[in-house]
């Protein structure tokens, strides 16, 4: 369109310079897509003046038809492209908006998933279990409810030994109503086994020597105070073969104790009676708070107990069907409550099983 041509439209047809700027205005101005498409409707839509002018071509005088026809589709086109122009502009800033706000540092740590730990507890069993593995024992298991014979009869204790008496045995079913007709019934009473002892008696009634085990499980008595829970949890260890003396218990102790506690632990050993163990001893470990000097944790005497231990008694082979003159041996039980409350300090009993996960998670 020449400069000729556009005079004499401008003359013709005032209105479309309006329309043309009207809508340029609201295509460059359109702020993002929606507005744009918004713009772009009223501008060149079925609706708009552009349509309009050129649906009302057909009322102007022939002669300027042609002219009005070919300048409102130049505008119609005009404004078409600056549609597409800005609609390519619009998307790439939108685009590079959304990968500036939308960034992911893939470096960043993870969301931490709380997956939880073992209890101190079984954690103190794996500890010890693996300390006897090293030297070379079998891990052993046995059921915790138990029948007299294996808990107390087999283990040499006398049927009116008080250990057996309701105060401190959880019974399932008693045979001993009465006494003493009863007491040669005794052996099929059933009960929560009260140590882990019994597992020596299945243990060696099931191989022959020689026998190197360790059974580590929960255990139940009538007890239940700051320092005493119902059920709680003992390690045994079992060895027969030829030739063990006292000497081996007491080396096999002090290197246990060394592994668990550190390396500068002593050890003490005290008689005791067992009615399975002859003869039976408790060990003392020393006291690191004060080292060995004396203070309330070890109730001013340097040293705490950890342990029952000593030589099997003779009779018990008679149960399992042993030779006494052949082998010999030595057994030894330690509450796993104690040895950690021992290991890590801690003051009461009952926390193990308040499951407060702040004191847990310590661990
Ligand atoms: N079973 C004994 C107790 O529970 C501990 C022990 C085990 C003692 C093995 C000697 C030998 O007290």
């Amino acid at each position: 369109m020449d400069d000729a041509d556009l005079q004499m439209l401008k003359q013709r047809a005032p209105g479309l310079a309006a329309i043309y700027h009207t809508g340029r205005e609201s295509i460059l101005h359109a702020a993002d897509v929606a507005a744009l498409e918004q713009a772009r409707v009223t501008t060149l839509g079925r609706k708009s003046a552009l349509t309009e002018f050129l649906r009302s071509i057909s009322t102007l005088p022939a002669e300027d038809r042609p002219l009005v026809g070919k300048g409102g589709n130049i505008i119609r086109k005009e404004l078409e492209a600056l549609v597409d122009e800005r609609e390519v502009r619009l998307k790439a800033a939108a685009l590079s908006t959304s990968l500036a706000e939308e960034r992911i540092d893939v470096t960043l740590p993870g969301q931490p998933f709380p997956a939880g730990h073992e209890h101190l507890i079984s954690q103190t069993m794996r500890e010890v279990e693996d300390i006897f593995v090293g030297l070379g024992y079998r891990i052993a298991e046995g059921p915790e409810v138990e029948l007299d014979y294996y808990n107390f009869t087999a283990l040499n204790t006398p049927p009116t030994h008080p250990a057996r008496s309701a105060h401190d045995t959880f019974w399932v079913v008693e045979q001993r109503e009465t006494m003493p007709e009863a007491v040669v019934d005794a052996d099929r009473g059933v009960l929560l086994r009260t140590h882990t002892s019994p597992v020596q008696v299945r243990v060696m009634e099931q191989q022959e020597p020689p026998v190197y085990v360790l059974c580590l499980g929960k255990v139940y008595r009538r007890d239940s105070d700051a320092t005493h829970t119902p059920m709680f949890h003992q390690v045994e260890g079992l060895v027969v073969d030829e030739g063990i003396t006292l000497a081996d218990l007491k080396g096999t102790v002090a290197h246990f104790t060394r592994e668990f506690f550190g390396g500068d632990r002593e050890i003490r050993v005290r008689p005791h009676f067992f009615p399975f163990t002859e003869p039976s001893i408790e060990v003392d470990v020393s006291c690191e708070l004060c080292g060995g000097k004396g203070c309330r944790s070890c109730k001013h005497s340097g040293w705490l107990e950890i342990m029952g231990a000593g030589m099997v008694d003779p009779n018990v082979y008679g149960f399992v069907g042993y030779d006494p003159e052949k082998v010999s041996g030595f057994a030894f039980g330690m509450g796993v409550e104690r040895m950690a409350m021992l290991k890590h300090g801690i003051p009461d009993l009952r926390l193990f099983y308040d499951n407060d996960v702040r004191f847990l998670r310590q661990f």
